[in-house]
């Protein structure tokens, strides 16, 4: 069974695109077959795993717009277990070239489901905007997590978020959840962003991962060497927090980490590590 999550919030900046990498890798490196999808016109979960966008043909944009079939767009990356689908500026064309198209906000559901089963997961990383793109991706979705920045005007534009999933999941795609909320980039020192915990986890609930992650340098860094934070430095107060919540995702679905496949992830320690001896 592949199971779609969709990682969105139309706010820029909130912490969308580390969180789609760093899931997906964590996901794959814990031994589930997994399929990031890139559809921003930034193509930044392209280049942030070491793709140049540029060059990444056929891309996102040939499927959603030219019907290209997904598997002819699928690339292996440097995390086991980890396969790509690239976006890049060519996405800025797709909501004129979809306007009148027919199925225009099924059209990655339907490149989705011609590669059933190949995945575990499928992660999607979405635009800032609640454009075309957003739709084809909460159409295609079984669940959303919406990265929450700690910072003061954290839940604007939230309702309104939460109600076009409302009205996608009313009117294209009944089996849309939201699986929560996920805190990002928090400082624990700053007295602000312990209130906008509060308020959070209010909107939120249960929904909402227990699991925090902080503001770290290296999860800003990561990008730039074309790598997860588990290649880069996966000890790293970053690397623990997407580490513990790839286990948390994973145990809300009653599923366990699997071996761990690749020397960089031994170091991750989450089987029991053999000392060599
Ligand atoms: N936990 C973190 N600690 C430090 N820096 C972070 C963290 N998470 C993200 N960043 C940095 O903050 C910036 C915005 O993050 P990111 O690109 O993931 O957000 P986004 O929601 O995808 O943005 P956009 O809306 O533009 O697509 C990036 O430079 C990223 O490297
Ligand atoms: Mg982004």
């Amino acid at each position: 069974m592949t199971e779609t999550i969709v990682i969105a919030n139309q706010k820029g900046g909130v912490g969308k695109t580390t969180t789609t990498i760093n899931l997906a890798a964590g996901l794959a490196t814990l031994g589930y077959p997994t399929l990031m999808i890139d559809t921003d016109p930034q193509g930044n979960a392209t280049s942030g795993l070491g793709f140049d966008k540029v060059e990444f043909s056929p891309n996102i944009y040939n499927v959603v717009v030219e019907l290209t079939p997904l598997e002819k767009t699928i690339r292996a990356t440097t995390v086991p277990n980890l396969c790509l689908v690239g976006a890049n500026s060519d996405l800025l064309g797709s909501e004129i070239a979809l306007a009148t198209a027919i199925g225009r906000e099924s059209r990655l559901r339907g490149a989705l489901s011609s590669i059933r089963d190949k995945f575990r997961f499928v992660i999607i990383d979405c635009p800032p905007s609640l454009g075309i793109l957003t739709i084809n991706a909460l159409n295609a979705a079984d669940k959303v997590i919406i990265p929450i920045q700690g910072e003061y005007y954290a839940l604007e534009g939230l309702a309104q978020f939460v109600e076009t999933i409302n009205r996608v999941r009313d009117t294209l795609n009944p089996k849309l959840a939201l699986e929560g909320g996920l805190l990002t980039m928090f400082d624990t020192r700053m007295l602000l962003s312990n209130q906008v915990k509060d308020e959070v986890s209010k909107f939120f609930g249960p929904s909402l991962f227990n699991t925090v992650i902080p503001r770290n340098i290296r999860l800003a860094e990561a990008p730039g060497f074309g790598q997860s934070i588990f290649q880069y430095d996966p000890k790293s107060r970053g690397g623990q927090a997407y580490l513990a919540l790839a286990q948390e995702f994973l145990s809300r679905r009653d599923l366990k980490p699997q071996t761990v496949v690749d020397a960089p992830q031994t170091e991750l320690a989450v089987e029991p590590q053999t000392t060599g001896e």
